[in-house]
């Protein structure tokens, strides 16, 4: 073996493959929940709305116990620093995003869960079983909760972009390693 293939630093650039699939599948689910959640509050009802409906609502409520425990994950094996070439407010807006990511992705499904809930809508789970809801039924208070749910949902897909975009922008104008160890670790 190689001292290069033993150093710390060689070993500490990039994610590791755990925290890649958690990435890459929690990314996958977001960025076809914001469409799909679009199309189905704008469809005309019938069994094309239902479908997207179900879909919406399980892998919303699937991500929530994904981000939780990838959040818990992160805490015990932290991620790599960031290149100290990176300028010190770059990274610290790079984190900010992140955390705000996490924060949202957190409370976005609760604030779907409660909502459906106080619509007293059935909340079933990829045809499996259905989650009890968790608040009292009340028409008012679950559209101003959907308002909340619309409003997040486009924070998320803002947030989302300059994130994709900021990738492109390390691997395409910067030249750095910063998308390549999300890729490949
Ligand atoms: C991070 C997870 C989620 C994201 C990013 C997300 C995103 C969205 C977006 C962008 C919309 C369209 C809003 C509009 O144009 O009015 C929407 C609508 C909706 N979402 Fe979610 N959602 C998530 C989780 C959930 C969960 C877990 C549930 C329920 C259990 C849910 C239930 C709904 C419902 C019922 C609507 C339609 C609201 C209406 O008809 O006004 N969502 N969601
Ligand atoms: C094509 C889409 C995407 C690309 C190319 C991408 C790329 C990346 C890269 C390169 C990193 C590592 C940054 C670093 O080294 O500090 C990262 C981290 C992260 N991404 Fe994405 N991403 C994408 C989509 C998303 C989406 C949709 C979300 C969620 C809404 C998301 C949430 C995060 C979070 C929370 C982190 C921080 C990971 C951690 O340090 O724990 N990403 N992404």
């Amino acid at each position: 073996m190689t001292a290069a293939a033993t150093s710390p630093d060689r070993t500490a650039t990039g994610y590791s493959a755990t925290a890649r699939a958690f990435h890459w599948i929690t990314a996958a689910i977001v960025i076809a929940l914001i469409p799909g959640g679009i199309y189905m509050a704008n469809a005309e009802p019938g069994p094309a709305q239902d479908l997207a409906f179900n879909l919406h609502r399980s892998f919303g409520v699937v991500l929530l116990p994904l981000v939780l425990i990838r959040f818990v994950w992160r805490l015990r094996y932290p991620p790599p620093p960031l290149p100290r070439d990176i300028p010190l407010r770059q990274r610290a807006i790079a984190h900010a995003v992140h955390g705000i990511l996490y924060a949202l992705l957190i409370i976005q499904p609760l604030v779907g869960w409660i909502a459906t809930s106080a619509y007293r809508a059935p909340i079933t789970v990829f045809w499996l079983f259905e989650l009890p809801p968790i608040w009292p039924q009340d028409r008012v208070f679950s559209e101003a909760l959907f308002g909340l749910h619309k409003a997040f949902g486009i924070l998320i897909a803002l947030l989302a972009t300059a994130h994709i975009v900021a990738a492109l922008y390390h691997h395409f104008v910067r030249r750095d390693d910063v998308l390549m160890r999300m890729m490949r670790g």
